[in-house]
């Protein structure tokens, strides 16, 4: 598993050959099988493939042009509903503190992650795209305000063999018995 993680890295050329059905289910699967508090399995995910509405994405993700090239997005929404009995009709934002929201955000980053292994796995390369605000990327997807827009995953086969990006060493984030 290690050096499954170690090969992952985030990618922003594409080749403009299709996804195969299959591996994207296998990628979808990858996130189905994640573990969330309570088993409640608070996340949605929406498969952008036509032209025009991954164009319309991308142009509300801070242009990110070069996202274009990806031939799927994977758009990542974390649901808090789904941890909840009572129907929380309140607005959402960047900002909100509400407590059910962490927790359906934290789920759907597992599972957001587990998505981006397991396409690394099959060949494919992804990179979690988070620069856009609810109140623009929502409407363009017809996404509920009571949801959260985790990030949105351009996936498609490589173009390009970055070289891996530093991270901190373990001496800087790891402590031992107490903070
Ligand atoms: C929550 C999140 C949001 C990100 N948003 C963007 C983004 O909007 N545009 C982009 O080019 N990369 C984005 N990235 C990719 C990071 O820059 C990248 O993961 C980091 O530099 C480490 O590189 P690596 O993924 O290749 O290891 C994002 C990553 C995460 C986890």
């Amino acid at each position: 598993m290690i050096e499954s993680i170690k090969h992952r890295r985030s990618i922003c050329k594409y080749t403009s050959d299709p996804i195969e059905p299959e591996k994207l289910q296998s990628v979808l699967e990858a996130a189905r099988l994640a573990p969330s508090g309570n088993n409640k399995q608070p996340w949605m995910f929406i498969v952008v493939q036509s032209e025009q509405q991954r164009r319309a994405v991308m142009e509300v993700s801070n242009h990110q042009t070069w996202m274009m090239s990806a031939p799927v997005f994977i758009v990542a929404v974390a649901d808090m509903a789904a941890r909840s009995e009572a129907d929380l009709a309140i607005f959402l934002d960047e900002n909100s503190r509400h407590w059910e929201l962490k927790r359906a955000i934290r789920d759907t980053a597992i599972a957001t992650e587990n998505m981006l292994l397991e396409a690394d796995a099959q060949g494919l390369g992804t990179c979690w795209v988070g620069f856009f605000v609810q109140s623009e990327i929502r409407p363009v997807l017809g996404i509920p305000n009571n949801k959260f827009v985790l990030g949105v995953i351009p996936i498609g086969y490589p173009a390009e063999q970055p070289p891996a990006r530093p991270r901190k060493p373990l001496s800087e984030i790891v402590r031992y018995e107490k903070w």
